[in-house]
């Protein structure tokens, strides 16, 4: 397989705490597979973006330049920032404008990340590859103890899955089954490379892992099951290490982990088939069933997504785990101010074909399609939330709110059971995965910025959905 690649670094023009970025968002050429060329978008490159780095406590700001042909916008998932720095479907940049957002990096050291979020259009030009990683460092995680590296020890594992035409072009919703399902590609890119092979520098490696992905879920393990140590999740540090052998990722979500390369075997980092429901753990590659699968199974395939050699002959080097990292921050004992339900809804069978075929828009949240002139829901400013997300629906949703960070606080299935929290899900989260049939309560705080007019958003993350409705709005007020 190819080698790994290391996407660029950009850690801006820095005076002081103040952190200039220019950014360029471009055409560009990519091979991928054989000697075919893919037509795909950029920042700063061919496709996806570079690795933005930067500090809490700075101030960052941005020229991003739209240097396409087509009306474009770029959002930063994960941070907690004013409404109209948020980079939503209201802040559209138009070609050959230059948009210039500024914030204060007032969270913890977490990986988040920034793409498209055009309107009705996001799921395709994140396709094409209008994404990329943002990492904030803190005080904490610097001196943690932990790989910090870059491209050495502390390595972005940026996850999609894509599919291509003969002619090298990428597929994008060929099928009427993307429309359900989001658009689920049959080949898996690491930092925009098929499934790729990274030969370790260091014996102890921390995978900042982000899922990129439109719509595929991924239930990632070493193929010799090898336990690995998460130790964050979106929004930072988990309260402690949490060892475990599989971390399940929906599109959206991100989770840092420690991989321990000192028995001097290689690891594969692959998608582990759910046995229980599905006996065929046949490649992913060679079994263009996996399109035809149910809508249940359908992220249940096996495959590999990279491979990690590791370094031959190196002394051992142990990582001494930190056993605190992050407290849960004193919020989560405020009593919320509102509590809000959400119903996460798809149209079945003959109504879905039917709204998709007359241009209506067969996904909802508590029966409102995305309407980008309908304020949904008025937060306060400073106060903490509790949000109840349901779903009746026959698919997984991952469901996103821009501008918090949130604390899953239990998952429920349909008839009152309760259901686990995962590793990755102890943590600071903006991203939850909310099964079928389940009932998943957060506590969401949101800060002190308000607008009475700009809109933050919420929705599913799996790209498809929320272009065709799933997605709401709200404003955080003083
Ligand atoms: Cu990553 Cu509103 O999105
Ligand atoms: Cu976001
Ligand atoms: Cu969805």
């Amino acid at each position: 397989s190819r080698n790994f690649v290391i996407p660029p670094l950009n850690t801006g023009k820095r005076e002081g705490k103040h952190v200039h970025f220019d950014l360029n968002m471009q055409f560009g050429d990519t091979n991928f597979i054989g000697n075919a060329t893919t037509p795909t978008l950029g920042i700063d490159g061919d496709f996806l973006g570079p690795v933005l780095r930067a500090q809490r406590g700075d101030t960052v700001s941005f020229a991003v330049k739209n240097k396409l042909d087509f009306n474009t916008t770029l959002h930063w998932h994960g941070f907690i920032l004013p409404a109209d720095m948020d980079g939503g479907p209201h802040q559209e940049i138009k070609p050959g404008e230059t948009w210039q957002p500024e914030f204060n990096i007032i969270q913890p050291a977490s990986t988040n990340w920034y793409h498209s979020h055009q309107h009705n259009q996001t799921g395709e030009q994140v396709y094409r590859g209008l994404a990329g990683m943002f990492i904030v460092d803190d005080e904490v995680s610097l001196n943690a103890g932990l790989p910090t590296d870059y491209g050495v020890d502390d390595i972005p594992v940026v996850i999609q899955d894509r599919s291509f035409q003969k002619d090298g072009s990428f597929r994008y919703m060929g099928s009427m089954m993307d429309r359900p399902h989001g658009m689920i590609g049959n080949t898996i890119l690491v930092n925009g490379i098929v499934t790729p092979t990274l030969k370790a520098q260091k014996q102890a490696l921390r995978l900042r892992i982000l899922n990129g992905s439109n719509a595929r879920i991924y239930d990632l393990a070493f193929h010799d099951a090898r336990p690995f140590v998460v130790i964050a999740a979106d929004g930072g540090f988990l309260p402690a290490p949490e060892k475990t052998q599989s971390i399940r990722l929906a599109p959206g979500e991100r989770a840092e982990i420690l991989v321990d390369l000192s028995d001097g075997r290689d690891a594969i980092l692959a998608n582990r088939p759910i046995k229980a429901q599905r006996g065929n753990s046949g490649g992913m590659m060679g079994n263009m069933g996996g399109r035809m699968m149910g809508m249940m199974e359908q992220d249940q395939e096996a495959f590999n997504v990279m491979r990690i050699q590791a370094p031959a002959n190196t002394k051992q080097t142990q990582i001494q785990l930190p056993s605190r990292m992050l407290a849960l921050p004193d919020w989560q004992n405020t009593p919320p101010a509102t509590t809000r339900q959400f119903e996460l809804q798809m149209q079945m069978g003959p109504r879905m074909m039917r709204a998709i075929m007359s241009g209506g828009k067969p996904f909802s949240i508590s029966g409102a399609s995305m309407d980008m002139s309908v304020v949904n829901h008025r937060v306060k400013a400073n106060s903490v939330e509790l949000w109840e997300i349901s779903n009746p629906s026959m698919r997984a949703h991952p469901f996103h709110v821009h501008n918090t960070q949130f604390i899953v606080l239990d998952r429920s299935s349909s008839n009152g059971q309760s259901k686990a929290i995962t590793a990755t899900e102890k943590g600071l989260k903006d991203t939850v995965l909310v099964s079928q049939g389940e009932t998943v309560r957060i506590l969401v705080p949101f800060p002190e910025y308000s607008n009475s007019e700009i809109l933050y958003m919420y929705h599913c993350h799996i790209l498809e959905h929320e272009d065709a409705g799933m997605m709401g709005q709200f404003t955080a007020e003083a």
